[in-house]
């Protein structure tokens, strides 16, 4: 069997764009489809869409060499021998998946099919969707060409999702079929990581299983932080000595104003939906996301019991997006809670290294959802001092690296009212107290 294949990869957002450049850098021939054409002409410039550590250096790497960008989907599926669709599956209001981008793709491949075709899902997908992918290449295609269809779900994080491509903690191949999964460990087979071989449909649950139970680490530690602020105990050391247990691990136990991004709050929304309409109430993952809203408001209150009135104070909020190394603030604690801070009229300066343009966005008075009142006033800094200047209270909402590097005492000077509220547990509340500060962390 060849080693490097004519690999199509249908979808280029985080998860469709880093796979095609590693599929790439690993030697295949990959063309990135998006029907964003406007996304596709930037990034035959190697211009992204959105900030990645370095992506940027591997697509000018194998750009026009091993790497091609196009917008003509059926044309792409024609040249190639494996099909990967990343493709968005955004939710609706229940928690449902929009599948119909998947399904597009799967007609298209039923008529564009010239030769055989591996069709393998990366998108984050109910499970039976597989399935579905193989009835609608039955139903629409118009000759007997053979063709497999697979799953393989993407585990890669944002902001790290380079390095875990090359380095996966395992790799799941979902496939009924022994040549779909031979083409499949061929690709993979420069990376050291254990494949688990599965059926369709358990590969799919897979990815559902994992992100849960990582968003249930972390609303487990972040209820047991509030126990620590009742019971006047200190997370952080609960947390140390509860991951040093082998069987807990120390990974994903940081307590702090909770998750967000694109993946966990949306993949468990669909994984309660599905669950339901297989005929099980998972309760569990529904306590799960209660705990994370509760954490953003139970953040907000203990600023408000500080600083008593929020009305006409100046807040720094330092760090907006969802997680460091990332611009993304889709569901970001952060837009939670600097709403809360605008409902509650405060004047504020925002701050973070990546995402101020998104966050012009989402909260500039002309932004579409935002609740910027008229004549009130956000700010938008372009250092961390600037935008502590006069401040009644800075606040830490991601963990950024550059953060933990502040001069504190430069800081004191500038503020007008030497108060922080650590959202991320990122400093220690001695020290900062002994400088004369007024500290609120987490469960601490
Ligand atoms: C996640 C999964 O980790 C990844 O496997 C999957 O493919 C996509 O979803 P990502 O959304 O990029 O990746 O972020 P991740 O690093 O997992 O963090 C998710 C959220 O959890 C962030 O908001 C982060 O701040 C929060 N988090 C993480 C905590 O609050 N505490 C922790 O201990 C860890």
């Amino acid at each position: 069997m060849k080693e490097r294949y004519s690999i199509c990869v249908v979808g280029a957002g985080h998860v469709g764009l880093v796979a095609a450049v590693c599929f790439a850098e690993l030697g295949n021939n990959v063309l990135c489809v998006d029907n964003d054409k406007k996304r596709i002409e930037d990034l035959t410039k190697t211009i992204l869409p959105f900030f990645e550590p370095e992506l940027e250096e591997l697509l000018k790497k194998n750009v026009k060499k091993k790497l091609r960008f196009s917008h003509n989907l059926a044309e792409a599926i024609k040249k190639s021998d494996v099909i990967f669709v990343a493709v968005g599956t955004p939710p609706y209001e229940d928690g449902s998946a929009d599948l119909t981008s998947i399904e597009n793709v799967a007609r298209l491949v039923a008529k564009n099919l010239n030769g055989y075709k591996l069709i393998v899902s990366k998108s984050t997908v109910p499970v039976h969707t597989g399935n579905k992918i193989k009835e609608t290449i039955l139903r629409y295609r118009n000759n007997h060409t053979n063709f497999d269809v697979a799953s393989n779900p993407e585990f890669l994080r944002e902001g790290k999702a380079i390095y875990d491509f090359f380095y996966p903690d395992r790799i799941v191949i979902g496939t009924d079929s022994s040549k779909a999964e031979n083409i499949l460990k061929s690709i993979y087979s420069s990376i050291k990581a254990p494949i688990i071989v599965t059926d369709i449909n358990t590969a799919e649950l897979i990815k559902h299983a994992s992100n849960s139970f990582l968003a249930t680490k972390i609303s487990f530690i972040n209820a047991v932080s509030k126990i620590c602020d009742l019971a006047g105990a200190d997370i952080s050391k609960v947390a140390l000595a509860m991951g040093l247990d082998k069987r807990i691990g120390k990974d994903f136990l940081n307590a702090g104003i909770g998750y967000g991004g694109f993946c966990f709050p949306k993949d468990l929304e669909a994984f309660v939906w599905l669950s339901k309409k297989l005929g099980y109430d998972f309760e569990l993952l529904k306590e799960v996301k209660r705990i994370n809203e509760q954490q953003k408001s139970n953040f907000v209150n203990k600023i408000k019991d500080s600083m008593w009135i929020i009305k006409s104070k100046r807040i720094a909020v330092l760090g907006l997006s969802f997680k460091p190394d990332t611009d993304d603030m889709r569901f970001a604690p952060s837009v939670d809670i600097v709403n809360s801070f605008i409902k509650e009229g405060a004047i504020l300066n925002l701050y973070d290294p990546e995402s101020i343009k998104e966050a012009k966005k989402i909260f500039s008075s002309k932004g579409k959802s935002s609740l910027v009142k008229k004549g009130q006033q956000v700010k938008f800094c372009k250092d961390i001092y600037s935008a502590v200047k006069d401040c009644d209270c800075v606040c830490f909402l991601t963990e950024w690296k550059q953060f933990r590097k502040i001069d504190f005492k430069k800081v004191k000077k500038l503020m007008r009212i030497p108060f922080v509220a650590d959202g991320r547990n990122m400093f220690d509340k001695v020290k900062l107290e002994a400088l004369g500060y007024s500290y609120i962390g987490i469960g601490r």
